[in-house]
Parts: C-alpha cells; structure tokens; sequence
C-alpha cells in the first residue's frame, strides 16, 4: 500500500545553530492519513516543503525520514526533494492560486484569473511535479499494490502512475470542494481537460460529500462528454472505468478528548477564563484561508453588538486565525485586512472593563482545544469548505454543548444541518442573526443539540474513512 499528498506528517524548521527541528501535524488530511498510517502497512510520499524539509529529504536514506530517525508517527515516510522553482510554481502558483480558487469559487472575476504565457509556465511546473510524485509511486509500490494519490496537488499522477504501472489499484482522494462547470470552464479548455483525464486515471475517485462528487461528475460530462452513470456512480472515458465514492471525514472522539484533558490545554482553559471574565463566548477557529470567511464573520459579529447592545459586555469573541500560505500575496492582504476589522470593532465597542473581540493569529492548538472545551457558539461560515473539522471537533470537545453557526457551503453540513443553525456565508445579517439564535438557544436544546451534533461528528473517525476506500478499491 502506498499513499501520496503533498504535505506529509512532519515538516523541519531550523534552530538558531543551524540544526533541524521537527514538527508533526496538519490539516484534516495529514491527521486523517496519520491515523490510517497506523493501523497500515503503508509507504507515505509527500513532497519537501522548505529549505528544511529538502536539507532532512537528502540527509534521509533514499528520502526514507523514518529510516533517519525522525518522528513520523510510526509511518514509513519517503520524502522528494523536488526543484525548488518547480515546487514552488507547482504549489503557489497552479495548486493554490489557481485549482484551489477555481473549486473554492474564490476568484474576484473582472480582474482574475489570466492565463496567459507565464500561466502555461507555471503549468508544466505543475506537470512535472505530478510526474516526480509517479515516478517516485511506480518506484515504491510492490506488485498489484494500492495507491491513494491525494487532492488537487496531484491530479495528473492517477494517470501518469497508470501508465508506469498498469499493474496497481489506484484511488484518487479530493479534500476540496469541486467547482460546478460553469466556473470549473473558466480553466483554458486543454487544461480543464488534462485535470479530469488525470484523475480518471485512477479506478477510484474520491470526495468528502455528495455534492462534490456529483459537481465533478458533471464536469466530466460537461468538459470531456464522458459516460456518466449518476445510479451506479461511474465514469466512463477513453475505455476505462472509474468509480466515484463519497466518504465522508469526521473526527476520532476518544483521542481528541483525551488530548482535551491535558496539561496544556487545562494551563490555557484557565487563561481564556481569565482573559474573557466567565463571559459566554462565540469561538471561531481557522487557518487564515480565504475560503474560511473570516472577515465576514467579524462583520456579522460586529452587527450582532449594534442590534443587540443588550449582548454588550456580556459576550466575547474568541477568533484564531492561523497563518497560512503566506508567499501568496493575496493571503498576506486577507490577513492583514482580518486584523483591520478586529481593530475596528474594538475601538468601536470596547470598555475599560471589557475586551468584546480577542484575535490571536499565532497557532496554538491546544489553546484551540481549550477554546472548543469552553464555546458556547461555534461559528464556522466558510464560502465553501470540501468538509470542515473545525465544526465536528467544537461540539465533541464543549463542557456546556455549544452551538454550531455553519455554512451551508460546508461539506460538514451534509451530515450536521439537522443540529446546526445554517447560515448563507454571504449573508452578513443573517449570520448576525444566527449568532444571536444560537446565543438564546434554550441550555437544554443546546445541550441537546450539541450532543447529537458530536456522535454525528465521531460517526466517521480517519480510520474508517480511510478503510471505507480500501474497500471501495478492492
Ligand atoms: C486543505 C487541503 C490540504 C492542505 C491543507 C493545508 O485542507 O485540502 O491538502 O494540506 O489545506 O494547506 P497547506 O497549503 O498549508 O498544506
């Protein structure tokens, strides 16, 4: 079995002496691969990030970081050094500023996108990347093995692997959202039909909800008029069969809980206590990402205190904001125009004896599980999510049961509209509103809600998910 993402579970920093530091984690999809890494025989390929994670690939036997005795949770992890110009244009320039804005519908049209000559540049960038991680995959695989190529870094690999290796299972797993044809078209049409035909390499395509698969179904019809059958959920192209599954992600209650309880996080539990005076408290909890809406959610909260200045001194919002992708210039300014707001809702509203709004903006998760343990609303309002474990994690951590204010673009709304108060991420009022509902939410209703809401959230730990696409490949 081996398994390729970009990010793998450990990148390296450097310390003051020039020495490498490590560090283990990520987003839903390293958390998600690392529980399944355990329980499996499996061979991660992830791509090195920083000048450190290459310095720690070439330093590592064939790139193998457990055979160099780093942490790798326990999996075997081989790590490639790819050309710095060539990552670096695969990842900014093809993989975030341009696949993730198309299926997150994050594009400001009237000026953006163009491609135009450096576009096809940065595209065979892209290529070659995917290609490295092939060769790399068809190198390491044993005889009739199974491969899970990861999201929407890695659309070509499924059918450049195919063709290195006919022998192989292959799966393809999406972690975003997919863009409707409309938008999916506004990719130059080779190119729209390049990303289709290479995941369709796979036998197995993968997303977290119906919705996705359904969007990237239509667009295999729209795009390449390849034989979809919707009952069956398949896609037919160029003589070969691909099956489309849903699997849905959620969180592994009794690990979470368990991290929940521990020292550091019972040290910042009794900090935000302190800091926010036993207030109630509406807690938001993101990477920096413009798909996450944050900007947005501070504006609603700041007409929530104008409609009801009853709520004034009596609430806080606790926003974490996590930096992320910070070479793309659009990242930077999002976050900066973040901290903007923040600065003026404070000045707005803020008395000597209370703060209304505290943003922290450097990462520190377990003082995001003491924030979780302590929210009375959750409020997650992305543009569009492909799933969202912010939403499941809040109510499987809250003491009293909080209150989930979520988009009803979220993939977790598949599974947690009943229990939430669903919000249009654009609706500024409405969310005020919802933010408000949910803070008059009756304690036994909120309780009861909560609850429902984290058995949904546990329903689908990583390792299930992971099974679940073992299964749907053999
Ligand atoms: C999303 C993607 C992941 C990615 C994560 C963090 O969840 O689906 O593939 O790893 O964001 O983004 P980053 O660019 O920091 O890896």
């Amino acid at each position: 079995m081996i398994v390729a993402s970009n990010r793998g579970p450990v990148s390296f920093g450097e310390a003051d002496d020039g020495s490498l530091t490590s560090r283990r984690g990520g987003g839903g999809l390293v958390s998600g691969l690392s529980v399944a890494a355990k329980e499996t025989d499996l061979l991660w390929v992830c791509a090195a990030l920083s000048e450190a994670d290459r310095r720690a690939a070439r330093q590592a036997p064939g790139g193998r970081l457990d055979r160099a005795g780093h942490d790798t949770g326990g999996a075997a992890v081989r790590m490639l050094d790819i050309p710095p110009g060539v990552f670096q244009r695969a990842y900014n320039q093809i993989a975030n500023s341009t696949l993730w804005f198309v299926h997150h519908l994050l594009y400001d049209t009237p000026n953006a996108p163009r491609f135009d000559r450096r576009f096809r540049r940065d595209w065979e960038a892209y290529a070659e990347y995917n290609a490295l991680f092939a060769d790399a995959l068809a190198a390491g695989a044993g005889r009739d093995a199974r491969a899970a190529v990861q999201d929407y870094h890695l659309t070509l690999a499924p059918r450049m692997l195919r063709e290195r290796r006919p022998d192989l299972r292959i799966a393809h797993f999406s972690h975003t959202p997919w863009a409707p044809p409309d938008y999916y078209r506004m990719l130059p049409a080779d190119i729209a039909r390049d990303v289709l035909e290479g995941i369709l390499g796979a036998d197995h395509a993968g997303f977290l909800g119906r919705r996705w698969a359904d969007a990237f179904m239509d667009c295999c019809e729209a795009v390449l008029g390849a034989a979809v059958d919707r009952d069956a959920r398949t896609v037919t192209h160029a003589g070969h069969r691909t099956r489309i599954g849903v699997h849905g992600l959620g969180t592994d209650g009794a690990e979470l809980r368990e991290r929940a309880q521990a020292a550091d996080v019972r040290a910042r539990r009794a900090a935000l206590l302190e800091a926010t005076g036993g207030r109630r408290l509406i807690v938001r909890v993101d990477r920096t990402e413009l798909s996450k809406n944050i900007a947005r959610g501070l504006a609603a909260y700041r007409e929530l205190l104008t409609v009801h200045p009853e709520l004034r001194g009596e609430v806080v919002h606790l926003a974490f904001a996590y930096p992320s992708r910070h070479d793309l210039p659009e990242y930077r300014e999002y976050t900066a125009a973040v901290q903007r707001l923040a600065q003026e809702i404070t000045d707005e509203f803020a008395t000597p004896e209370w703060d209304p709004l505290i943003l922290e903006v450097h990462d520190d998760y377990p003082r995001s599980l003491a924030a979780y343990r302590l929210a009375d609303v959750l409020l997650v309002n992305p543009i569009r999510d492909g799933m969202n474990l912010v939403a499941k994690e809040g109510p499987v951590l809250s003491e009293r049961g909080c209150a989930l204010v979520l988009s009803t673009e979220a993939g977790a709304a598949e599974e947690l509209a009943g229990d939430a108060l669903m919000v249009n991420p654009y609706d500024v009022t409405g969310t005020a509103a919802a933010l408000y509902a949910a803070l008059s939410l009756p304690e036994e209703e909120r309780r009861a809600r909560s609850a429902r809401l984290a058995a949904a959230a546990t329903a689908l730990p990583p390792d299930r998910w992971f099974a679940d696409q073992l299964t749907a490949l053999d």
